[in-house]
Protein backbone atom coordinates (compact mmCIF):
# COMPACT_ATOMS: atom_id res chain seq x y z
CA UNK A 1 0.00 0.00 0.00
CA UNK A 2 3.18 2.34 0.16
CA UNK A 3 2.87 4.14 -3.29
CA UNK A 4 1.04 6.97 -0.85
CA UNK A 5 3.27 7.02 2.00
CA UNK A 6 6.40 5.06 3.38
CA UNK A 7 5.43 4.11 7.18
CA UNK A 8 8.53 5.60 9.29
CA UNK A 9 9.85 3.27 12.09
CA UNK A 10 7.82 0.77 11.45
CA UNK A 11 9.44 -2.02 13.34
CA UNK A 12 9.74 0.27 16.55
CA UNK A 13 5.73 1.03 16.17
CA UNK A 14 4.88 -2.63 16.25
CA UNK A 15 7.14 -3.72 19.11
CA UNK A 16 6.41 -0.48 20.95
CA UNK A 17 2.88 -1.13 20.86
CA UNK A 18 3.38 -5.17 22.07
CA UNK A 19 0.49 -6.14 19.38
CA UNK A 20 -1.58 -9.28 20.67
CA UNK A 21 -4.58 -10.96 18.63
CA UNK A 22 -7.76 -9.52 18.60
CA UNK A 23 -6.81 -6.38 20.66
CA UNK A 24 -8.23 -3.10 19.92
CA UNK A 25 -6.29 0.05 18.74
CA UNK A 26 -5.98 3.32 17.48
CA UNK A 27 -4.25 4.67 14.69
CA UNK A 28 -4.78 7.76 14.82
CA UNK A 29 -3.31 9.35 11.71
CA UNK A 30 -4.08 6.33 9.39
CA UNK A 31 -2.19 7.89 5.95
CA UNK A 32 -1.57 5.02 3.85
CA UNK A 33 -2.27 2.74 6.03
CA UNK A 34 1.13 1.34 6.71
CA UNK A 35 1.14 1.11 10.40
CA UNK A 36 -1.92 -0.22 10.59
CA UNK A 37 -1.40 -2.80 8.25
CA UNK A 38 1.44 -4.30 10.23
CA UNK A 39 -0.55 -3.51 13.72
CA UNK A 40 -3.76 -5.60 11.28
CA UNK A 41 -0.87 -8.34 10.19
CA UNK A 42 -0.17 -9.36 13.58
CA UNK A 43 -3.62 -9.94 14.46
CA UNK A 44 -4.83 -6.31 16.03
CA UNK A 45 -8.28 -5.25 15.45
CA UNK A 46 -7.82 -1.24 14.55
CA UNK A 47 -9.88 2.15 14.27
CA UNK A 48 -8.31 4.11 11.52
CA UNK A 49 -8.80 8.08 12.03
CA UNK A 50 -8.06 10.53 9.47
CA UNK A 51 -8.79 14.32 8.45
CA UNK A 52 -7.94 13.50 4.92
CA UNK A 53 -10.43 11.48 2.43
CA UNK A 54 -8.00 10.86 0.20
CA UNK A 55 -6.43 8.83 2.63
CA UNK A 56 -9.15 6.98 3.60
CA UNK A 57 -10.52 6.22 0.36
CA UNK A 58 -7.29 4.98 -0.30
CA UNK A 59 -6.86 2.57 2.84
CA UNK A 60 -10.72 1.28 2.06
CA UNK A 61 -9.97 0.44 -1.57
CA UNK A 62 -6.54 -1.42 -0.53
CA UNK A 63 -8.32 -3.20 2.37
CA UNK A 64 -11.71 -4.23 1.71
CA UNK A 65 -12.03 -7.80 2.88
CA UNK A 66 -10.69 -6.49 6.28
CA UNK A 67 -12.83 -3.68 6.94
CA UNK A 68 -15.54 -6.08 5.51
CA UNK A 69 -14.60 -8.78 8.32
CA UNK A 70 -14.63 -6.08 11.23
CA UNK A 71 -11.12 -5.95 11.28
CA UNK A 72 -10.63 -2.54 10.37
CA UNK A 73 -12.63 0.67 11.00
CA UNK A 74 -12.41 3.45 9.17
CA UNK A 75 -13.08 7.31 10.56
CA UNK A 76 -13.12 10.52 9.11
CA UNK A 77 -12.20 13.26 11.95
CA UNK A 78 -9.51 15.02 13.83
CA UNK A 79 -8.09 13.03 16.55
CA UNK A 80 -8.30 16.32 18.93
CA UNK A 81 -11.72 14.59 18.86
CA UNK A 82 -10.57 11.03 20.17
CA UNK A 83 -12.89 10.42 22.25
CA UNK A 84 -15.72 10.67 20.42
CA UNK A 85 -14.27 9.26 17.56
CA UNK A 86 -13.45 6.05 19.65
CA UNK A 87 -16.64 5.92 21.91
CA UNK A 88 -18.30 6.61 18.32
CA UNK A 89 -17.32 3.38 16.76
CA UNK A 90 -16.83 1.21 20.11
CA UNK A 91 -13.39 1.51 20.38
CA UNK A 92 -13.21 2.51 24.33
CA UNK A 93 -10.70 0.69 26.32
CA UNK A 94 -7.96 0.31 23.43
CA UNK A 95 -4.34 -1.90 24.18
CA UNK A 96 -2.88 1.04 22.01
CA UNK A 97 -2.86 4.55 20.27
CA UNK A 98 -0.47 5.53 17.65
CA UNK A 99 -0.23 8.96 16.51
CA UNK A 100 2.30 9.50 13.44
CA UNK A 101 2.11 13.12 13.36
CA UNK A 102 2.39 15.56 9.91
CA UNK A 103 1.81 14.65 6.17
CA UNK A 104 2.04 11.92 4.25
CA UNK A 105 3.88 12.00 0.58
CA UNK A 106 0.53 11.71 -1.25
CA UNK A 107 -0.33 15.37 0.62
CA UNK A 108 3.17 17.06 -0.28
CA UNK A 109 3.39 15.20 -3.50
CA UNK A 110 0.22 16.18 -5.46
CA UNK A 111 0.24 19.67 -6.31
CA UNK A 112 -3.35 20.48 -6.08
CA UNK A 113 -3.08 20.29 -2.46
CA UNK A 114 -0.72 22.93 -2.43
CA UNK A 115 1.86 21.68 0.11
CA UNK A 116 5.10 21.59 -1.70
CA UNK A 117 7.15 24.71 -2.99
CA UNK A 118 8.80 21.90 -5.82
CA UNK A 119 5.46 22.19 -7.35
CA UNK A 120 2.86 24.49 -9.00
CA UNK A 121 -0.46 24.66 -7.19
CA UNK A 122 -2.82 26.92 -4.95
CA UNK A 123 -1.84 27.93 -1.85
CA UNK A 124 -3.93 25.48 -0.02
CA UNK A 125 -2.55 23.18 2.29
CA UNK A 126 -5.20 22.13 4.28
CA UNK A 127 -5.31 18.55 5.25
CA UNK A 128 -8.79 18.45 5.89
CA UNK A 129 -10.45 19.88 2.78
CA UNK A 130 -13.59 21.10 5.22
CA UNK A 131 -11.80 23.15 6.99
CA UNK A 132 -12.57 27.23 6.21
CA UNK A 133 -8.52 28.57 5.71
CA UNK A 134 -6.47 28.15 3.55
CA UNK A 135 -2.36 28.88 3.43
CA UNK A 136 -4.12 31.74 0.45
CA UNK A 137 -5.91 33.12 3.25
CA UNK A 138 -3.03 33.64 5.89
CA UNK A 139 -0.38 34.73 3.45
CA UNK A 140 -3.25 37.44 1.81
CA UNK A 141 -4.82 38.55 5.42
CA UNK A 142 -2.72 38.37 8.36
CA UNK A 143 -0.71 41.33 9.11
CA UNK A 144 3.07 41.76 8.73
CA UNK A 145 3.53 41.15 12.47
CA UNK A 146 1.43 38.16 12.43
CA UNK A 147 3.13 36.51 9.56
CA UNK A 148 6.25 37.53 11.33
CA UNK A 149 5.73 35.78 13.93
CA UNK A 150 4.20 32.55 12.12
CA UNK A 151 7.37 32.59 10.40
CA UNK A 152 9.45 32.94 13.33
CA UNK A 153 7.60 30.82 15.98
CA UNK A 154 6.58 27.62 14.01
CA UNK A 155 9.13 28.09 11.57
CA UNK A 156 12.29 28.76 13.40
CA UNK A 157 13.29 31.23 10.06
CA UNK A 158 15.91 33.54 10.54
CA UNK A 159 14.75 35.54 7.31
CA UNK A 160 10.78 36.01 8.92
CA UNK A 161 10.77 39.91 8.44
CA UNK A 162 12.68 40.37 5.54
CA UNK A 163 10.30 37.61 4.18
CA UNK A 164 7.00 38.98 5.72
CA UNK A 165 7.81 42.49 4.35
CA UNK A 166 8.50 40.98 1.13
CA UNK A 167 4.78 39.11 0.91
CA UNK A 168 3.25 42.47 2.31
CA UNK A 169 4.70 44.50 -0.88
CA UNK A 170 4.03 41.79 -3.48
CA UNK A 171 0.12 41.54 -2.03
CA UNK A 172 -0.48 45.14 -2.56
CA UNK A 173 0.20 44.65 -6.20
CA UNK A 174 -1.78 41.07 -6.54
CA UNK A 175 -2.74 38.72 -4.17
CA UNK A 176 -0.49 35.52 -3.40
CA UNK A 177 -1.95 32.29 -4.63
CA UNK A 178 0.02 29.76 -5.74
CA UNK A 179 3.10 27.93 -4.32
CA UNK A 180 5.79 29.13 -6.95
CA UNK A 181 4.60 32.69 -6.36
CA UNK A 182 5.24 32.40 -2.62
CA UNK A 183 8.21 30.75 -3.10
CA UNK A 184 9.57 33.17 -5.47
CA UNK A 185 9.04 35.85 -3.03
CA UNK A 186 10.69 33.43 0.06
CA UNK A 187 14.02 32.75 -2.47
CA UNK A 188 13.82 36.76 -3.22
CA UNK A 189 14.66 37.30 0.41
CA UNK A 190 17.33 35.11 0.30
CA UNK A 191 18.32 36.60 -3.16
CA UNK A 192 17.92 33.48 -4.68
CA UNK A 193 17.16 32.83 -8.60
CA UNK A 194 14.42 30.85 -9.91
CA UNK A 195 16.80 28.51 -11.15
CA UNK A 196 18.15 27.96 -7.98
CA UNK A 197 18.52 23.69 -8.01
CA UNK A 198 16.06 21.95 -5.95
CA UNK A 199 18.24 21.43 -2.59
CA UNK A 200 18.89 24.97 -2.19
CA UNK A 201 15.13 25.87 -2.65
CA UNK A 202 14.09 23.16 -0.19
CA UNK A 203 16.92 24.70 2.14
CA UNK A 204 15.28 28.69 1.88
CA UNK A 205 11.60 27.50 1.41
CA UNK A 206 10.86 24.70 4.10
CA UNK A 207 10.15 26.98 7.07
CA UNK A 208 8.15 29.28 5.70
CA UNK A 209 5.66 26.07 3.94
CA UNK A 210 5.84 23.95 7.73
CA UNK A 211 5.06 27.05 9.34
CA UNK A 212 1.98 27.72 7.22
CA UNK A 213 1.05 24.30 6.97
CA UNK A 214 1.22 24.07 10.58
CA UNK A 215 -1.14 27.38 10.97
CA UNK A 216 -3.44 26.24 8.77
CA UNK A 217 -4.02 22.45 10.17
CA UNK A 218 -3.37 23.73 14.14
CA UNK A 219 -0.88 21.01 14.52
CA UNK A 220 0.20 21.95 17.79
CA UNK A 221 -3.34 22.53 19.23
CA UNK A 222 -4.44 19.25 17.70
CA UNK A 223 -1.64 17.38 19.70
CA UNK A 224 -1.62 19.11 22.65
CA UNK A 225 -5.26 18.53 23.05
CA UNK A 226 -5.54 14.49 22.22
CA UNK A 227 -3.25 13.53 24.50
CA UNK A 228 -4.64 14.09 27.71
CA UNK A 229 -7.86 12.25 25.82
CA UNK A 230 -6.19 9.42 24.55
CA UNK A 231 -4.50 8.30 27.60
CA UNK A 232 -8.61 7.92 29.11
CA UNK A 233 -9.06 5.51 26.29
CA UNK A 234 -6.03 2.81 27.32
CA UNK A 235 -6.52 0.00 29.03
CA UNK A 236 -4.21 -0.27 31.85
CA UNK A 237 -0.08 -1.36 31.00
CA UNK A 238 -1.15 -0.37 27.33
CA UNK A 239 0.71 2.82 25.30
CA UNK A 240 0.45 5.61 23.48
CA UNK A 241 3.11 6.09 20.67
CA UNK A 242 3.86 9.07 18.95
CA UNK A 243 6.14 9.97 15.93
CA UNK A 244 6.77 14.03 15.26
CA UNK A 245 8.87 15.68 12.79
CA UNK A 246 9.42 19.17 14.28
CA UNK A 247 10.47 20.38 17.50
CA UNK A 248 8.11 22.00 18.59
CA UNK A 249 5.41 19.39 18.37
CA UNK A 250 8.17 17.16 20.10
CA UNK A 251 8.31 19.66 22.70
CA UNK A 252 4.52 19.23 23.63
CA UNK A 253 4.89 15.41 23.68
CA UNK A 254 7.41 15.22 25.67
CA UNK A 255 6.02 17.72 28.34
CA UNK A 256 2.58 15.94 28.50
CA UNK A 257 4.16 12.38 29.05
CA UNK A 258 5.88 13.80 31.59
CA UNK A 259 2.82 15.86 33.13
CA UNK A 260 1.42 12.46 32.89
CA UNK A 261 4.10 10.87 35.27
CA UNK A 262 4.19 13.48 38.00
CA UNK A 263 0.19 13.14 37.97
CA UNK A 264 1.18 8.88 38.50
CA UNK A 265 -0.69 7.97 35.40
CA UNK A 266 1.87 5.72 33.95
CA UNK A 267 5.30 5.63 33.03
CA UNK A 268 7.62 7.31 30.31
CA UNK A 269 9.20 3.89 28.11
CA UNK A 270 11.44 6.37 26.19
CA UNK A 271 13.85 8.44 28.21
CA UNK A 272 15.23 9.50 25.00
CA UNK A 273 13.35 9.69 22.17
CA UNK A 274 14.00 6.91 19.40
CA UNK A 275 14.83 7.89 15.65
CA UNK A 276 15.40 6.28 12.39
CA UNK A 277 18.34 3.67 12.06
CA UNK A 278 20.72 4.87 9.21
CA UNK A 279 19.55 1.72 6.93
CA UNK A 280 15.80 3.61 7.22
CA UNK A 281 17.55 6.54 6.81
CA UNK A 282 18.63 5.18 3.43
CA UNK A 283 15.51 4.38 1.73
CA UNK A 284 13.26 7.00 3.24
CA UNK A 285 14.84 10.59 3.77
CA UNK A 286 11.91 11.66 4.76
CA UNK A 287 12.50 10.26 7.61
CA UNK A 288 15.05 12.04 8.98
CA UNK A 289 13.85 14.28 11.76
CA UNK A 290 11.46 11.50 13.26
CA UNK A 291 11.59 11.30 16.85
CA UNK A 292 9.43 8.51 18.57
CA UNK A 293 8.15 8.71 22.62
CA UNK A 294 6.07 6.22 24.40
CA UNK A 295 3.94 6.37 27.21
CA UNK A 296 2.68 3.49 29.29
CA UNK A 297 -0.57 3.76 31.34
CA UNK A 298 -0.40 2.26 34.82
C1 LIG B 1 2.62 10.96 8.40
S1 LIG B 1 1.02 10.61 7.78
C2 LIG B 1 0.64 9.05 8.48
C3 LIG B 1 1.18 7.91 7.72
C4 LIG B 1 0.72 6.55 8.18
N1 LIG B 1 1.18 6.24 9.51
C5 LIG B 1 1.15 5.48 7.20
O1 LIG B 1 1.74 4.49 7.63
O2 LIG B 1 0.90 5.64 6.00
C6 LIG B 1 0.00 11.65 8.72
C7 LIG B 1 -1.46 11.52 8.42
O3 LIG B 1 -2.16 12.08 9.51
C8 LIG B 1 -3.23 12.85 9.07
N2 LIG B 1 -3.47 13.86 10.10
C9 LIG B 1 -2.70 14.90 10.43
N3 LIG B 1 -3.25 15.59 11.44
C10 LIG B 1 -4.38 14.95 11.78
C11 LIG B 1 -5.40 15.17 12.75
N4 LIG B 1 -5.33 16.21 13.60
N5 LIG B 1 -6.41 14.29 12.84
C12 LIG B 1 -6.48 13.22 12.00
N6 LIG B 1 -5.57 12.98 11.03
C13 LIG B 1 -4.53 13.82 10.93
C14 LIG B 1 -2.77 13.42 7.75
O4 LIG B 1 -3.87 13.75 6.93
C15 LIG B 1 -1.92 12.28 7.19
O5 LIG B 1 -2.69 11.45 6.36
Amino acid sequence: MNNFHAPVLLKEVTEFLKIKKQEKYIDATLGGGGHAQAILNLGGIVLGIDVDQDALDYVRKNQESRIKNKELTLAKGNFRDIEEIAHLNSFEKVSGILFDLGISSHQIDTPERGFSFLKEGPLDMRMDKDLGVTAETLVNVLTKGELYDLFNKLGQEHRAFAISGNIVRARRVKAVQTTSELARIIEQAYGIRGDASDFTKNVVNKRVFQALRMAVNTELENIEQALPKAIYLLKGKARIVVISFHSLEDGIVKRTFKDFEKKNMGKIITEKPVSVTKEELKKNSRAASAKLRVFEKN
